[in-house]
Protein backbone atom coordinates (compact mmCIF):
# COMPACT_ATOMS: atom_id res chain seq x y z
CA UNK A 1 0.00 0.00 0.00
CA UNK A 2 2.64 2.40 1.02
CA UNK A 3 4.16 2.53 -2.45
CA UNK A 4 7.27 4.99 -3.41
CA UNK A 5 6.11 7.79 -5.21
CA UNK A 6 7.13 9.85 -8.04
CA UNK A 7 6.81 13.28 -7.75
CA UNK A 8 6.89 14.94 -11.15
CA UNK A 9 5.05 18.29 -10.02
CA UNK A 10 3.33 19.38 -6.94
CA UNK A 11 1.20 22.83 -7.35
CA UNK A 12 1.51 26.11 -6.08
CA UNK A 13 -0.36 29.06 -5.75
CA UNK A 14 2.60 31.57 -6.31
CA UNK A 15 3.38 30.35 -10.32
CA UNK A 16 -1.09 29.43 -10.42
CA UNK A 17 -1.37 33.16 -9.79
CA UNK A 18 1.12 34.44 -12.48
CA UNK A 19 -0.40 36.07 -15.80
CA UNK A 20 1.53 37.03 -18.78
CA UNK A 21 1.41 37.14 -22.41
CA UNK A 22 3.13 33.81 -22.82
CA UNK A 23 2.07 32.06 -25.96
CA UNK A 24 -0.53 29.48 -25.19
CA UNK A 25 0.46 26.29 -26.54
CA UNK A 26 -1.79 24.10 -28.73
CA UNK A 27 -1.39 20.34 -28.74
CA UNK A 28 -3.29 18.06 -30.62
CA UNK A 29 -4.00 15.19 -28.74
CA UNK A 30 -2.99 11.74 -30.07
CA UNK A 31 -2.79 8.74 -27.91
CA UNK A 32 0.66 6.43 -28.05
CA UNK A 33 1.12 3.60 -29.48
CA UNK A 34 2.78 1.86 -26.23
CA UNK A 35 -1.04 3.16 -24.46
CA UNK A 36 -3.47 1.65 -27.06
CA UNK A 37 -3.87 -1.54 -25.71
CA UNK A 38 -3.09 -0.32 -21.60
CA UNK A 39 -6.81 -0.71 -20.82
CA UNK A 40 -7.76 -4.41 -22.57
CA UNK A 41 -10.25 -6.35 -20.16
CA UNK A 42 -10.23 -3.77 -17.63
CA UNK A 43 -12.82 -1.08 -16.47
CA UNK A 44 -12.95 2.29 -15.42
CA UNK A 45 -15.64 4.95 -13.19
CA UNK A 46 -15.03 8.14 -13.30
CA UNK A 47 -16.97 9.95 -10.32
CA UNK A 48 -17.58 13.72 -11.36
CA UNK A 49 -18.35 16.30 -8.98
CA UNK A 50 -18.77 20.54 -9.46
CA UNK A 51 -19.80 21.96 -12.26
CA UNK A 52 -20.63 21.95 -16.10
CA UNK A 53 -16.65 22.59 -16.99
CA UNK A 54 -15.95 19.24 -14.73
CA UNK A 55 -18.45 17.17 -16.32
CA UNK A 56 -16.86 17.91 -20.00
CA UNK A 57 -13.51 16.73 -18.25
CA UNK A 58 -14.66 13.79 -17.20
CA UNK A 59 -16.31 13.00 -20.70
CA UNK A 60 -12.93 13.50 -22.27
CA UNK A 61 -11.31 11.41 -19.90
CA UNK A 62 -13.76 8.60 -20.85
CA UNK A 63 -12.89 8.91 -24.33
CA UNK A 64 -8.86 8.59 -23.34
CA UNK A 65 -10.01 5.96 -20.98
CA UNK A 66 -12.02 3.87 -23.94
CA UNK A 67 -9.63 4.37 -26.42
CA UNK A 68 -7.27 2.63 -25.02
CA UNK A 69 -9.00 -0.33 -23.91
CA UNK A 70 -10.97 0.60 -21.04
CA UNK A 71 -15.01 -0.34 -20.71
CA UNK A 72 -16.90 1.05 -18.00
CA UNK A 73 -17.54 -0.17 -14.89
CA UNK A 74 -20.76 -1.38 -13.87
CA UNK A 75 -19.70 -1.01 -10.03
CA UNK A 76 -18.31 2.10 -9.37
CA UNK A 77 -16.61 0.89 -6.69
CA UNK A 78 -14.77 -2.02 -8.16
CA UNK A 79 -13.53 -0.88 -11.27
CA UNK A 80 -10.12 -1.37 -12.06
CA UNK A 81 -9.38 2.19 -12.60
CA UNK A 82 -11.74 4.59 -10.36
CA UNK A 83 -10.87 8.41 -11.08
CA UNK A 84 -12.25 11.51 -8.47
CA UNK A 85 -13.12 14.52 -10.31
CA UNK A 86 -13.06 17.12 -7.93
CA UNK A 87 -14.31 20.52 -7.12
CA UNK A 88 -13.16 23.42 -4.82
CA UNK A 89 -15.31 25.86 -5.16
CA UNK A 90 -16.61 25.34 -1.47
CA UNK A 91 -15.42 23.91 1.75
CA UNK A 92 -18.03 20.74 1.23
CA UNK A 93 -17.57 20.06 -2.12
CA UNK A 94 -13.92 19.03 -0.68
CA UNK A 95 -15.47 17.17 2.21
CA UNK A 96 -17.39 15.19 -0.06
CA UNK A 97 -14.79 13.55 -1.93
CA UNK A 98 -12.67 12.79 1.64
CA UNK A 99 -15.94 11.14 2.06
CA UNK A 100 -15.92 8.86 -1.16
CA UNK A 101 -12.03 8.18 -0.57
CA UNK A 102 -12.72 6.93 2.76
CA UNK A 103 -15.39 4.44 1.09
CA UNK A 104 -12.81 3.48 -1.61
CA UNK A 105 -10.00 2.60 0.74
CA UNK A 106 -12.24 -0.29 1.69
CA UNK A 107 -12.87 -1.21 -1.58
CA UNK A 108 -8.82 -1.00 -2.71
CA UNK A 109 -8.27 -2.90 0.32
CA UNK A 110 -10.05 -6.01 -1.26
CA UNK A 111 -9.15 -5.36 -4.87
CA UNK A 112 -5.24 -3.63 -4.28
CA UNK A 113 -4.77 -3.70 -8.20
CA UNK A 114 -7.22 -0.72 -8.43
CA UNK A 115 -5.88 2.62 -9.26
CA UNK A 116 -7.19 5.29 -8.05
CA UNK A 117 -6.36 8.86 -9.40
CA UNK A 118 -7.87 12.25 -8.34
CA UNK A 119 -8.23 14.96 -10.80
CA UNK A 120 -10.09 18.39 -11.38
CA UNK A 121 -9.65 21.65 -9.15
CA UNK A 122 -8.51 19.90 -5.84
CA UNK A 123 -5.32 18.72 -5.97
CA UNK A 124 -4.11 22.26 -7.59
CA UNK A 125 -4.39 23.46 -4.07
CA UNK A 126 -1.60 23.99 -2.07
CA UNK A 127 -2.92 22.29 0.85
CA UNK A 128 -5.30 19.25 -0.77
CA UNK A 129 -2.56 17.87 -2.63
CA UNK A 130 -0.45 17.60 0.90
CA UNK A 131 -3.21 15.95 2.36
CA UNK A 132 -3.97 13.39 -0.58
CA UNK A 133 0.12 12.86 -0.47
CA UNK A 134 0.49 12.65 3.14
CA UNK A 135 -2.78 10.98 4.81
CA UNK A 136 -4.28 9.32 1.43
CA UNK A 137 -1.54 6.99 0.44
CA UNK A 138 -3.69 4.42 -1.39
CA UNK A 139 -4.24 7.36 -3.99
CA UNK A 140 -1.98 6.28 -6.78
CA UNK A 141 -2.70 9.41 -9.08
CA UNK A 142 -2.98 13.15 -8.23
CA UNK A 143 -3.14 15.30 -11.83
CA UNK A 144 -4.88 18.18 -11.42
CA UNK A 145 -7.26 20.09 -14.22
CA UNK A 146 -4.53 21.14 -16.78
CA UNK A 147 -3.35 17.64 -17.91
CA UNK A 148 -6.02 15.03 -18.45
CA UNK A 149 -4.10 14.38 -20.97
CA UNK A 150 -1.37 13.02 -19.69
CA UNK A 151 -3.75 10.34 -17.89
CA UNK A 152 -2.54 7.07 -19.90
CA UNK A 153 1.03 7.89 -19.41
CA UNK A 154 0.31 8.51 -15.30
CA UNK A 155 -1.91 5.18 -14.99
CA UNK A 156 1.11 3.29 -17.42
CA UNK A 157 3.33 4.88 -14.42
CA UNK A 158 1.64 3.20 -11.75
CA UNK A 159 1.61 -0.28 -13.56
CA UNK A 160 4.96 -0.44 -14.77
CA UNK A 161 6.80 1.49 -11.87
CA UNK A 162 4.95 0.19 -8.99
CA UNK A 163 4.94 3.55 -7.90
CA UNK A 164 2.44 6.53 -6.75
CA UNK A 165 2.51 9.41 -9.33
CA UNK A 166 2.11 13.25 -8.28
CA UNK A 167 1.91 15.88 -11.68
CA UNK A 168 0.20 19.02 -10.87
CA UNK A 169 0.60 21.76 -13.19
CA UNK A 170 0.30 25.18 -11.71
CA UNK A 171 1.03 27.22 -14.94
CA UNK A 172 -1.54 29.23 -16.80
CA UNK A 173 -2.58 26.26 -18.78
CA UNK A 174 -2.33 25.20 -22.45
CA UNK A 175 -5.29 23.97 -25.06
CA UNK A 176 -5.30 20.41 -26.25
CA UNK A 177 -7.66 19.96 -28.99
CA UNK A 178 -8.79 16.35 -30.56
CA UNK A 179 -8.96 14.81 -27.03
CA UNK A 180 -11.45 11.39 -27.51
CA UNK A 181 -14.80 11.98 -25.58
CA UNK A 182 -17.59 9.98 -24.68
CA UNK A 183 -20.61 11.92 -24.29
CA UNK A 184 -23.27 11.39 -21.88
CA UNK A 185 -26.05 12.54 -24.21
CA UNK A 186 -26.79 11.88 -28.09
CA UNK A 187 -28.47 15.16 -28.31
CA UNK A 188 -27.24 17.39 -26.10
CA UNK A 189 -23.35 18.23 -25.88
CA UNK A 190 -20.87 20.56 -23.74
CA UNK A 191 -18.80 22.65 -25.91
CA UNK A 192 -15.78 24.38 -25.04
CA UNK A 193 -14.72 27.75 -26.06
CA UNK A 194 -12.61 29.41 -23.40
CA UNK A 195 -10.48 27.91 -20.47
CA UNK A 196 -9.59 29.65 -17.29
CA UNK A 197 -10.43 32.59 -15.01
CA UNK A 198 -8.51 36.13 -15.27
CA UNK A 199 -10.89 38.07 -13.09
CA UNK A 200 -9.55 36.85 -9.70
CA UNK A 201 -12.97 37.54 -7.69
CA UNK A 202 -11.32 38.21 -3.96
CA UNK A 203 -13.67 35.13 -2.32
CA UNK A 204 -13.08 32.41 -5.77
CA UNK A 205 -10.53 29.38 -6.13
CA UNK A 206 -11.01 29.15 -9.67
CA UNK A 207 -8.12 31.43 -11.24
CA UNK A 208 -5.73 29.90 -9.40
CA UNK A 209 -6.99 26.04 -9.97
CA UNK A 210 -7.77 26.59 -14.12
CA UNK A 211 -5.01 29.23 -15.07
CA UNK A 212 -5.05 31.88 -17.46
CA UNK A 213 -7.92 32.79 -19.42
CA UNK A 214 -7.36 31.06 -22.94
CA UNK A 215 -10.24 30.90 -25.84
CA UNK A 216 -9.65 28.43 -28.50
CA UNK A 217 -9.77 28.92 -32.38
CA UNK A 218 -12.32 29.57 -33.83
CA UNK A 219 -11.80 27.27 -36.30
CA UNK A 220 -11.67 24.58 -33.92
CA UNK A 221 -15.06 25.54 -32.06
CA UNK A 222 -16.99 25.78 -35.17
CA UNK A 223 -15.38 22.00 -36.93
CA UNK A 224 -16.63 20.63 -33.35
CA UNK A 225 -20.39 22.61 -33.50
CA UNK A 226 -20.27 21.63 -37.37
CA UNK A 227 -19.46 17.74 -36.53
CA UNK A 228 -22.34 17.73 -33.61
CA UNK A 229 -25.00 19.63 -35.88
CA UNK A 230 -23.67 16.34 -38.06
CA UNK A 231 -24.45 13.56 -35.75
CA UNK A 232 -27.49 14.88 -34.75
CA UNK A 233 -27.11 16.62 -32.06
CA UNK A 234 -29.91 19.55 -30.75
CA UNK A 235 -28.67 21.53 -28.77
CA UNK A 236 -25.03 22.66 -27.16
CA UNK A 237 -24.27 24.42 -24.27
CA UNK A 238 -20.95 26.21 -24.92
CA UNK A 239 -18.93 26.38 -21.45
CA UNK A 240 -16.14 28.35 -19.80
CA UNK A 241 -15.09 29.84 -16.40
CA UNK A 242 -16.21 33.24 -17.92
CA UNK A 243 -17.24 32.35 -21.13
CA UNK A 244 -18.40 35.77 -22.29
CA UNK A 245 -14.26 37.17 -22.00
CA UNK A 246 -13.96 34.83 -25.04
CA UNK A 247 -11.41 36.07 -27.59
CA UNK A 248 -10.31 39.02 -25.32
CA UNK A 249 -6.83 36.96 -24.96
CA UNK A 250 -6.46 36.63 -28.65
CA UNK A 251 -5.72 40.30 -29.62
CA UNK A 252 -8.31 40.44 -32.69
CA UNK A 253 -11.79 42.35 -32.64
CA UNK A 254 -13.81 38.73 -32.60
CA UNK A 255 -15.89 38.58 -29.62
CA UNK A 256 -18.14 36.44 -27.75
CA UNK A 257 -21.26 37.82 -29.55
CA UNK A 258 -19.30 37.40 -33.21
CA UNK A 259 -19.08 33.82 -31.98
CA UNK A 260 -22.59 33.32 -31.31
CA UNK A 261 -23.82 34.26 -34.66
CA UNK A 262 -21.09 32.02 -36.21
CA UNK A 263 -22.70 29.02 -34.43
CA UNK A 264 -25.81 30.19 -35.18
CA UNK A 265 -24.58 29.46 -38.80
CA UNK A 266 -23.71 25.91 -38.26
CA UNK A 267 -27.82 25.38 -38.25
CA UNK A 268 -27.80 24.29 -34.61
CA UNK A 269 -30.79 24.22 -33.16
CA UNK A 270 -30.51 25.53 -29.51
CA UNK A 271 -27.03 27.36 -27.77
CA UNK A 272 -26.61 28.34 -24.30
CA UNK A 273 -24.15 29.36 -22.38
CA UNK A 274 -22.52 29.91 -19.10
CA UNK A 275 -21.34 31.28 -17.02
CA UNK A 276 -20.80 34.74 -18.06
CA UNK A 277 -19.52 37.87 -16.43
CA UNK A 278 -22.10 40.86 -16.27
CA UNK A 279 -19.41 43.36 -16.77
CA UNK A 280 -18.55 41.57 -19.90
CA UNK A 281 -21.99 41.30 -21.50
CA UNK A 282 -21.52 43.67 -24.33
CA UNK A 283 -24.39 45.13 -27.02
CA UNK A 284 -22.62 43.16 -29.10
CA UNK A 285 -23.35 39.91 -27.40
CA UNK A 286 -26.88 40.77 -26.08
CA UNK A 287 -27.98 42.01 -29.57
CA UNK A 288 -26.44 38.48 -31.00
CA UNK A 289 -28.74 36.85 -28.44
CA UNK A 290 -31.60 38.77 -29.71
CA UNK A 291 -31.14 37.84 -33.32
CA UNK A 292 -29.67 34.74 -33.33
CA UNK A 293 -32.78 32.22 -33.59
CA UNK A 294 -30.54 29.20 -32.10
CA UNK A 295 -29.84 31.08 -28.93
CA UNK A 296 -32.23 30.28 -26.09
CA UNK A 297 -33.85 32.97 -23.99
CA UNK A 298 -32.20 32.00 -20.64
CA UNK A 299 -29.55 33.91 -19.09
CA UNK A 300 -27.49 32.67 -15.90
CA UNK A 301 -26.14 35.55 -14.90
CA UNK A 302 -23.83 35.88 -11.87
CA UNK A 303 -24.69 39.03 -9.55
CA UNK A 304 -23.18 37.58 -5.88
CA UNK A 305 -24.59 40.54 -4.36
CA UNK A 306 -26.70 43.37 -4.47
CA UNK A 307 -25.11 45.71 -2.13
CA UNK A 308 -22.21 48.15 -4.17
CA UNK A 309 -19.73 47.94 -1.26
CA UNK A 310 -20.04 44.35 -1.06
CA UNK A 311 -19.23 44.03 -5.47
CA UNK A 312 -16.22 46.28 -4.34
CA UNK A 313 -14.27 44.16 -2.22
CA UNK A 314 -15.46 41.04 -4.16
CA UNK A 315 -13.73 42.72 -7.08
CA UNK A 316 -16.60 42.00 -9.23
CA UNK A 317 -15.91 45.48 -11.31
CA UNK A 318 -19.48 46.38 -10.99
CA UNK A 319 -22.30 48.30 -9.51
CA UNK A 320 -26.05 47.58 -8.88
CA UNK A 321 -26.77 49.91 -10.99
CA UNK A 322 -24.99 48.79 -14.16
CA UNK A 323 -26.02 45.38 -13.60
CA UNK A 324 -29.57 46.68 -13.53
CA UNK A 325 -29.12 48.19 -16.66
CA UNK A 326 -27.58 44.97 -18.29
CA UNK A 327 -30.61 43.27 -17.23
CA UNK A 328 -32.82 46.19 -18.39
CA UNK A 329 -31.01 45.89 -21.77
CA UNK A 330 -31.61 42.01 -21.61
CA UNK A 331 -35.27 42.25 -21.27
CA UNK A 332 -35.57 44.82 -23.93
CA UNK A 333 -33.77 42.95 -26.65
CA UNK A 334 -35.27 39.62 -25.35
CA UNK A 335 -38.40 39.59 -24.40
CA UNK A 336 -39.70 37.01 -22.16
CA UNK A 337 -35.86 35.77 -21.31
CA UNK A 338 -36.08 34.34 -17.74
CA UNK A 339 -32.53 35.18 -15.71
CA UNK A 340 -31.40 33.00 -13.28
CA UNK A 341 -28.51 33.48 -10.97
CA UNK A 342 -25.59 33.13 -8.43
CA UNK A 343 -25.42 34.98 -5.12
CA UNK A 344 -22.96 34.50 -2.00
CA UNK A 345 -24.78 35.19 1.30
CA UNK A 346 -22.51 36.27 4.72
CA UNK A 347 -18.96 37.48 2.70
CA UNK A 348 -16.73 39.00 5.07
CA UNK A 349 -17.54 42.01 6.81
CA UNK A 350 -21.00 42.10 4.98
CA UNK A 351 -23.55 43.90 7.12
CA UNK A 352 -27.31 43.51 7.50
CA UNK A 353 -27.94 46.56 5.64
CA UNK A 354 -26.08 45.17 2.90
CA UNK A 355 -28.02 41.87 2.64
CA UNK A 356 -31.18 43.82 2.87
CA UNK A 357 -29.48 45.42 -0.83
CA UNK A 358 -29.25 41.77 -2.24
CA UNK A 359 -32.68 40.76 -1.11
CA UNK A 360 -34.20 43.83 -2.88
CA UNK A 361 -32.27 43.15 -5.89
CA UNK A 362 -33.74 39.69 -6.48
CA UNK A 363 -37.31 41.52 -6.54
CA UNK A 364 -35.96 44.05 -8.91
CA UNK A 365 -33.91 41.79 -11.17
CA UNK A 366 -37.21 39.73 -11.84
CA UNK A 367 -34.36 36.59 -11.27
CA UNK A 368 -36.77 33.21 -12.07
CA UNK A 369 -34.02 31.45 -10.28
CA UNK A 370 -30.64 31.51 -8.23
CA UNK A 371 -28.27 29.29 -6.59
CA UNK A 372 -27.04 30.63 -3.54
CA UNK A 373 -24.55 29.56 -1.32
CA UNK A 374 -22.90 31.04 2.38
CA UNK A 375 -19.62 32.15 1.87
CA UNK A 376 -16.68 29.91 2.04
CA UNK A 377 -13.24 30.83 3.19
CA UNK A 378 -11.03 29.32 0.36
CA UNK A 379 -7.16 29.07 1.50
CA UNK A 380 -5.52 31.75 -0.70
CA UNK A 381 -7.18 34.13 -2.39
CA UNK A 382 -7.56 37.39 -0.75
CA UNK A 383 -10.64 36.95 1.29
CA UNK A 384 -9.56 34.39 3.14
CA UNK A 385 -7.55 37.22 5.19
CA UNK A 386 -10.42 39.16 5.80
CA UNK A 387 -11.89 40.23 9.13
CA UNK A 388 -15.43 37.85 9.03
CA UNK A 389 -17.37 38.60 11.96
CA UNK A 390 -20.95 37.38 11.37
CA UNK A 391 -21.55 34.13 12.83
CA UNK A 392 -22.39 30.99 11.24
CA UNK A 393 -25.97 31.09 12.85
CA UNK A 394 -26.83 34.59 11.20
CA UNK A 395 -25.41 33.62 7.75
CA UNK A 396 -27.78 30.67 8.16
CA UNK A 397 -30.71 32.90 8.84
CA UNK A 398 -29.96 35.25 6.14
CA UNK A 399 -29.79 32.22 3.79
CA UNK A 400 -33.19 31.00 4.73
CA UNK A 401 -34.50 34.63 4.21
CA UNK A 402 -33.02 35.14 0.64
CA UNK A 403 -34.26 31.55 -0.37
CA UNK A 404 -37.69 32.60 0.50
CA UNK A 405 -36.95 35.25 -2.19
CA UNK A 406 -35.85 33.38 -4.49
CA UNK A 407 -38.31 30.29 -4.77
CA UNK A 408 -40.89 33.08 -5.16
CA UNK A 409 -39.25 34.25 -8.34
CA UNK A 410 -39.10 30.26 -9.36
CA UNK A 411 -42.74 30.05 -8.71
CA UNK A 412 -43.26 33.20 -11.11
CA UNK A 413 -41.03 32.10 -13.93
CA UNK A 414 -43.14 28.76 -13.83
CA UNK A 415 -46.37 30.57 -13.78
CA UNK A 416 -46.50 32.66 -16.26
CA UNK A 417 -46.26 29.72 -18.81
CA UNK A 418 -49.87 28.18 -17.28
CA UNK A 419 -51.68 27.95 -20.79
CA UNK A 420 -48.76 28.34 -23.12
CA UNK A 421 -47.10 26.08 -25.47
CA UNK A 422 -43.69 24.98 -25.35
CA UNK A 423 -41.32 23.45 -27.32
CA UNK A 424 -39.29 20.79 -25.52
CA UNK A 425 -36.03 18.60 -26.28
CA UNK A 426 -36.63 15.92 -24.49
CA UNK A 427 -33.92 14.28 -21.95
CA UNK A 428 -35.85 10.71 -21.33
CA UNK A 429 -38.26 9.18 -18.86
CA UNK A 430 -39.11 11.10 -15.70
CA UNK A 431 -37.13 10.37 -12.89
CA UNK A 432 -39.74 10.74 -10.51
CA UNK A 433 -42.94 9.75 -12.28
CA UNK A 434 -43.66 6.65 -14.02
CA UNK A 435 -45.10 7.26 -17.67
CA UNK A 436 -43.77 10.91 -17.51
CA UNK A 437 -41.14 11.86 -20.22
CA UNK A 438 -39.04 15.38 -19.46
CA UNK A 439 -37.01 17.82 -20.88
CA UNK A 440 -36.43 21.57 -20.39
CA UNK A 441 -37.97 24.11 -22.82
CA UNK A 442 -36.27 27.27 -24.44
CA UNK A 443 -36.23 29.68 -21.12
CA UNK A 444 -34.60 26.18 -19.53
CA UNK A 445 -37.83 24.79 -17.31
CA UNK A 446 -37.74 21.70 -16.61
CA UNK A 447 -41.09 20.44 -18.58
CA UNK A 448 -43.04 17.25 -17.38
CA UNK A 449 -45.47 15.42 -19.96
CA UNK A 450 -47.33 12.13 -20.20
CA UNK A 451 -45.97 10.07 -22.41
CA UNK A 452 -43.97 6.38 -22.83
CA UNK A 453 -42.69 6.63 -25.79
CA UNK A 454 -38.99 6.48 -25.77
CA UNK A 455 -38.83 7.36 -29.61
CA UNK A 456 -38.95 11.04 -28.48
CA UNK A 457 -36.00 11.29 -26.26
CA UNK A 458 -33.84 13.64 -28.34
CA UNK A 459 -36.81 15.43 -30.31
CA UNK A 460 -38.26 18.88 -29.47
CA UNK A 461 -41.55 18.37 -29.13
CA UNK A 462 -44.53 21.17 -28.06
CA UNK A 463 -46.21 20.64 -24.64
CA UNK A 464 -49.27 22.63 -23.28
CA UNK A 465 -48.24 23.68 -20.05
CA UNK A 466 -51.46 23.02 -17.56
CA UNK A 467 -49.69 23.26 -13.93
CA UNK A 468 -47.04 24.92 -12.68
CA UNK A 469 -44.74 24.57 -9.81
CA UNK A 470 -41.53 26.03 -8.64
CA UNK A 471 -39.36 23.44 -9.83
CA UNK A 472 -40.97 22.34 -12.86
CA UNK A 473 -43.84 22.44 -15.14
CA UNK A 474 -46.48 19.90 -16.08
CA UNK A 475 -48.09 19.58 -19.62
CA UNK A 476 -49.39 18.00 -22.49
CA UNK A 477 -48.20 16.86 -25.60
CA UNK A 478 -49.78 18.78 -28.62
CA UNK A 479 -50.18 16.40 -31.52
N1 LIG B 1 -17.86 30.76 -1.27
C1 LIG B 1 -19.17 30.68 -1.64
N2 LIG B 1 -19.56 30.65 -2.92
C2 LIG B 1 -18.61 30.74 -3.87
N3 LIG B 1 -18.68 30.77 -5.22
C3 LIG B 1 -17.44 30.86 -5.71
N4 LIG B 1 -16.55 30.90 -4.72
C4 LIG B 1 -17.25 30.84 -3.56
C5 LIG B 1 -16.88 30.85 -2.19
N5 LIG B 1 -15.62 30.93 -1.80
C6 LIG B 1 -19.96 30.74 -5.94
C7 LIG B 1 -20.17 31.99 -6.79
C8 LIG B 1 -19.97 31.47 -8.19
C9 LIG B 1 -20.45 30.05 -8.08
C10 LIG B 1 -19.99 29.15 -9.16
O1 LIG B 1 -19.95 29.63 -6.84
O2 LIG B 1 -21.51 32.42 -6.61
O3 LIG B 1 -20.69 32.21 -9.16
FE1 LIG C 1 -14.48 32.88 -9.95
FE2 LIG C 1 -16.29 33.48 -11.85
FE3 LIG C 1 -15.03 35.45 -10.48
FE4 LIG C 1 -13.68 33.97 -12.29
S1 LIG C 1 -15.42 35.40 -12.70
S2 LIG C 1 -12.98 34.56 -10.25
S3 LIG C 1 -14.64 31.95 -12.00
S4 LIG C 1 -16.49 33.91 -9.64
Amino acid sequence: MNKEKLEISIPSFLAAKKRNNDKIERIDYKIEDKYKDLGLGKTYAIFTYGCQGNVLDSENMAGILEEAGYRLAEDKYNADVVILNTCAIRENAEDRIWGVLGQLKGRKQLNPNMVIAISGCMPQEEGATKKLEESYKFVDIILGTHNRHHLLKLIYNVYEKKMRVVEVLSGQGNIVENVPIVRNYKHKAFVNIMFGCDEFCTYCIVPYTRGRERSRAKEDILAEVNELVKEGYKEITLLGQNVNAYGKDLGNDYTFGDLLRDIDKTGIERVRFTSPHPRDMDENAISAMAECKSVMPHLHFPVQSGNDRVLKIMNRKYTREEYLYKIKRLKEEIPGISITTDIIVGYPGETREEFNDTLTLVEEAGFEGAFTFIYSKREGTPAAKMEDPISDSEKHKWFDELKKAVDKGYLRGTERFVGEVVEVLVDGESKSDLGMMSGYSKHNKLTHFKSNDKSLIGKIVKVKVKEAKSWFMIGDLVE
